[in-house]
């Protein structure tokens, strides 16, 4: 064996909603009223994502079932590939995820999937500027990371398909 490859990621915790920045704040509302427009018959899951952009607006996005399972899409992806459609030249600022069930009210410590992870990095790699995710934590905490690197280490990038 050659070594070790010992990776340090960092996840900020904030005790409560008092740590958050405003702008933090407006995106985790945003998240948690996307959550209310999830059309999720299936798991009763309702997820919310709202992206904070350079120019100072918000998108929202929910996440969208489909009878055949496969076809549906997670909120954040949903609302990367709507504010990437719509302005593709707008870098993002912040990502807030909210998530719930159907009919409860608490949000629940949820952390973005693989797969949206990964289009989250790919988005991060594309406007060359770090993306801070924030999250909710338990027992009314909240995490954020800095950038996607803190949530996928080791990314397949754009570079990753040059030839070496
Ligand atoms: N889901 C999201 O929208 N975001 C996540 O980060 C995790 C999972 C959705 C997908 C599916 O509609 C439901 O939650 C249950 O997995």
């Amino acid at each position: 064996m050659a070594g070790a490859l010992n990776i340090t990621i960092h996840i900020d915790v904030l005790d409560s909603a008092e740590e958050l920045t405003r702008e933090e704040k407006q995106a985790m509302q945003l998240a948690e009223e996307a959550a209310n427009d999830a059309y999720a018959p299936y798991s009763n899951f309702f997820v919310g994502a709202a992206l904070l952009l350079d120019n100072g607006t918000f998108f929202k996005g929910s996440n969208q079932e489909n009878a055949a399972y496969p076809s549906g899409l997670c909120a954040e992806r949903t609302a990367l590939f709507a504010m990437s459609s719509h302005y593709p030249k707008q870098k993002i600022k912040l990502i807030a995820v909210a998530a719930r069930r159907q009919n409860e009210t608490r949000y629940l410590p949820v952390t973005p999937c693989g797969a949206c992870r990964q289009v989250m990095s790919e988005y991060e790699f594309k406007q060359q500027m770090a993306i801070p995710v924030l999250l909710h934590g338990p027992d009314g905490k909240y995490y954020r990371s800095r950038s996607i690197q803190d949530l996928l280490p080791l990314q397949f990038t754009k570079d990753s398909l040059l030839e070496f």
